[in-house]
C-alpha cells in the first residue's frame, strides 16, 4: 500500500519510519530541494526508541510539485500549514483519496472537507510523544496511542482498517465512529497545557506540582468546560483539570509543543488551539477573559 506523508516533523518522522518497518511503500512530501538535500545528506530516517534503541529507515522523498498521483496522505504539518500543504499537492489528489490529518488544534478540519469534496477526509488525536533532535532524527518520547476518524460525510468507516497495516511496530491504532469527541479533547488538554507552559516557562509537570499553576489551569479548563457546553460538545465524564493533570504528569518532564516553540522564535499553533476556542465563544456570545488573555500574551511573547 502506498502512502504519502507531508509535514516531516517529529510525528511526521515516526509515522513515516513505522509504516515502512510494517513494509508499507512510503513517500515523503519535502518542502522544497534543499529540505530534499538535507534529507538525502543525512540517509533518510533515523529513530531512537524509549530504550535508546536506534533504527534506520529511506523512504522514497518527493517534492509537492511531483506529478505521481496521491491515492493516502497524512498530512502532519503543524495546523497553520494546513492549507499551504493541500494547496501545494492538490493537482495530484486522486478522486477518492484518503487524506488523514493527524496534527494538534482544530478548525484546519473542517476547511479541508469543504475544499476536497471528493476525498476521503480523516482527523486523527494521537498521544504518542516524539521529538526531532536534528532534522529527520526522531526520538520516541513516550507511547501513546492513535485514534482516528472519518470526518468527510462520505465514506463507511469499516473502509479504514484494510488500508492500515494489521500491525505496525511502536504505535497502536484505535478507529472511533466520533472523532469530534477526540479533537476536543486534545484541544482542551491543549488548550491548558500548551500556552501555560509557554508562558510559565516551565516543564508540563509544573502545572500540576506548583499550587499557583493549578490555580491557572483550573481557570482555563472552567471556561473551556463552558464553551463546549454550550456547543453541546461532550468533554470527558470528569472534570477536565482532571485529565489536564493527569497528562501533566505523565509528560512531567517534557517541554510542550508550544514551550518550545515560543522558546525558539517559532510561529505557535495557539490560533487552532485557543484561537479556536475564542472563535466558538464569540459565536455564542460567551465571555473567555483567560482564554482571551492567553492568546494575547502569547502573541507578545512572540513578538518581545
Ligand atoms: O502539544 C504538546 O506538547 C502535547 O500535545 C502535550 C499533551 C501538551 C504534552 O506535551
Amino acid at each position: 500500500m502506498q502512502w504519502h506523508i507531508l509535514g516531516a516533523g517529529a510525528i511526521g518522522c515516526l509515522w513515516a519510519h513505522c509504516l515502512i518497518k510494517a513494509k508499507q511503500d512510503v513517500r515523503i512530501i519535502l518542502r522544497n530541494e534543499a529540505h530534499l538535500h538535507t534529507y538525502k545528506a543525512t540517509s533518510g530516517l533515523h529513530y531512537t526508541d524509549m530504550d535508546a534503541r536506534k533504527s534506520h529507515s529511506f523512504p522514497q522523498a518527493e517534492l509537492p510539485n511531483d506529478a505521481a498521483p496521491i491515492t493516502r496522505l497524512f498530512i502532519t504539518t503543524k495546523a497553520f500549514s494546513t492549507q499551504d500543504a493541500i494547496d501545494s499537492i492538490r493537482h495530484r489528489l486522486v478522486d477518492n483519496a484518503h487524506i488523514v490529518l493527524l496534527q494538534n488544534g482544530m478548525g484546519q478540519h473542517e476547511q479541508v472537507c469543504n475544499q476536497l469534496p471528493h476525498c476521503h477526509v480523516w482527523g486523527a488525536s494521537s498521544t504518542d510523544g516524539a521529538y526531532l533532535t536534528s532534522p529527520f532524527h526522531v526520538t520516541r518520547a513516550g507511547k501513546g496511542e492513535t485514534i482516528i476518524g472519518l470526518l468527510s460525510q462520505y465514506n463507511r468507516l469499516s473502509d479504514f482498517p484494510l488500508l492500515l497495516p494489521e500491525k505496525m511496530d511502536d504505535l497502536t491504532v484505535h478507529l472511533t465512529q466520533n472523532i469530534s469527541l477526540h479533537l476536543w479533547r486534545k484541544l482542551a488538554i491543549n488548550a491548558a497545557i500548551n500556552p501555560l507552559t509557554a508562558l510559565l516557562d516551565c516543564r508540563n509537570g509544573a502545572l500540576s506540582s506548583v499550587p499557583a499553576y493549578r490555580q491557572k489551569v483550573s481557570i482555563i479548563c472552567k471556561e473551556i468546560e463552558a464553551i463546549a457546553e454550550s456547543l453541546h460538545q461532550p468533554l470527558f465524564e470528569d472534570s477536565l483539570e482532571k485529565h489536564v493533570f493527569s497528562v501533566a504528569e505523565l509528560t512531567a518532564n517534557n517541554f510542550s509543543s508550544m514551550h518550545q516553540d515560543v522558546t525558539h522564535k517559532r510561529k505557535t499553533e495557539i490560533d487552532y488551539i485557543n484561537g479556536f476556542i475564542q472563535a466558538q465563544s464569540a459565536l455564542k456570545g460567551l465571555d473567555t477573559p483567560f482564554n482571551k488573555q492567553l492568546i494575547t500574551s502569547i502573541q507578545a511573547k512572540l513578538h518581545s
